[in-house]
């Protein structure tokens, strides 16, 4: 917990005993005799504390105060006074600032005072990140869901990237929100009232794709009767999200990076060039660097989209979400459907939890729909076996295998038990204790 210091004072020999005491202490104090040095070097999201002297020659305490906090009203500023300046220390705190040290003071004194003002500082900063956050997942845009800490992470991320003038490359297997991603990060964005406009780089023909992208002139080919405004332009302002980036064919990559590095296009058959304002978000399942490797991406156009790089985790690697989400996508679906979401068991819930989702957050939903159209009484099935090279220790393999086999015994004799007992030779308590450590419910093997 190294906090910076800036201290200001007129007197050399001031400054330098208080930059030795605060190294010691561990604080990373900077000193300047010239206020308006140090007045340059903040900004809005420094974590530090002021330390300065109210008696000057040129800008004196008080008005330096007011710029500080200028620049941000919840700084903590401490002033150091003189003796009997009684009254323009309360003018500092009446301005705004944290504390006033009248001096001479004891080393004590004033780290008791900067320890306070720091941790204040640190609150201010954390209160205020919340809050961005909040506002981003409250506002206009869509909500990226969860409490993990990898979705934290990812979210504080995107808070923090959504107005830097940066393109941007997300990375995530299938159903694991990249289209989420690029609309959080345009509609918390300045851009929010502009356009955002997507293509699915694998979905247009390629023969269409360059005059999607760039428009043309009436004219410009034989069947170009009407002059047509390409998507990209169409983005002009706001965002442009290019969906499985991956599967742009290589001609068009060499257009497309020209395009990022000019800024600007010209539409097929005209003359004519329209500057861009545009932010490109792309958008790929597979790692891009191998498609490089294997020349089947152009490396000057990978590293030119990577400025910033979004990795979303897949839903396996934050498990503690799966209980949200679901119940989340089940109230969702019972409001449309208009039905009653049924309760989850205990075993259900342990069988979502163990699941691989390969499908991520959309297969997650998919079930959580299911589940509520058939009343709760949804197996959550999946191919045998299929989990088993995913899961980690020997115990969760075995796990996985014996819970196969006895899903498979169930089907095969229709949910009579009896028969399951029989051909896997278990006791009939032994059956059912398995049974109910792994969400198998007779009924659901009935035929009905
Ligand atoms: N963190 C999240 N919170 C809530 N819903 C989410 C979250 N992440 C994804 N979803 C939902 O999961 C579904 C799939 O997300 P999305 O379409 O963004 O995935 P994708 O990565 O673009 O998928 P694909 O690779 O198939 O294009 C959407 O319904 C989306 O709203
Ligand atoms: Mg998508």
């Amino acid at each position: 917990m190294s906090i910076p210091i800036y201290i200001i004072d007129d007197e050399p020999a001031i400054l330098k005993a208080l930059k030795q005491l605060l190294s010691i202490e561990g604080y990373e104090a900077e000193v300047f005799s010239d206020a308006r040095e140090a007045l340059k070097k903040l900004h809005r999201d420094w974590p530090g504390v002021v330390l300065s002297d109210i008696n000057m020659p040129g800008i004196d305490g008080v008005e330096f105060l007011r710029e500080v906090l200028k620049v941000d009203s919840e700084f903590s500023v401490v002033m150091l006074t003189g003796h009997g300046d009684i009254s323009t220390a309360v003018e500092s705190m009446r301005l705004g600032a944290y504390d006033f040290i009248e001096k001479p003071f004891s080393n004590e004194h004033i780290l008791d005072v900067l320890n306070r003002a720091g941790e204040k500082r640190a609150l201010v900063l954390e209160n205020r990140e919340l809050k961005d956050e909040l506002d981003a997942q409250t506002g206009a845009g869509p909500r990226l869901m969860g409490n993990t800490h990898k979705i934290k992470v990812l979210r504080r991320l995107l808070v923090q990237i959504k107005d830097i003038p940066a393109d941007v490359l997300i990375r995530g297997e299938t159903g694991s929100g990249k289209d989420l991603v690029a609309r959080f990060l345009h509609y918390n964005s300045h851009r929010k009232n502009e356009n955002f406009v997507a293509i699915n780089c694998g979905a247009i023909p390629e023969t269409m794709i360059e005059s999607e992208l760039f428009g043309f002139e009436a004219g410009a080919f034989t069947s170009a009767q009407k002059k047509r405004v390409g998507k990209i332009e169409h983005a002009n302002g706001g965002t442009f999200f290019l969906d499985e980036i991956e599967s742009m064919p290589m001609a068009l990559q060499i257009k497309l990076l020209r395009v990022l590095e000019d800024r600007r296009i010209e539409p097929l058959g005209s003359n004519r060039h329209v500057d861009l304002d545009i932010r490109v978000i792309a958008a790929a399942k597979i790692d891009l660097l191998e498609l490089v490797g294997k020349g089947e991406f152009r490396e000057d156009l990978f590293y030119r989209l990577n400025v910033i790089n979004v990795e979303i985790p897949p839903l396996r690697e934050r498990r503690e979400d799966i209980s949200l989400l679901f119940q989340h996508y089940a109230a969702l679906a019972s409001s449309r459907f208009h039905t009653d979401a049924p309760r989850l068991t205990n075993d259900q819930l342990a069988r979502l939890q163990q699941h691989n989702w390969p499908g991520n957050i959309r297969e997650l939903r998919n079930v959580a729909e299911r589940f509520v159209l058939m009343g709760g009484q949804t197996v959550f099935d999946e191919p045998a076996g299929g989990d088993i090279d995913d899961a980690t220790t020997l115990a969760e393999k075995v796990g996985q295998y014996e819970r196969d086999v006895l899903e498979a015994a169930l089907r095969e004799h229709d949910g009579r038990l009896i028969d399951v007992q029989q051909q896997l030779g278990l006791p009939r308590k032994t059956l059912y204790d398995k049974m109910r450590k792994y969400g198998l419910v007779k009924a659901d093997f009935k035929l009905s």
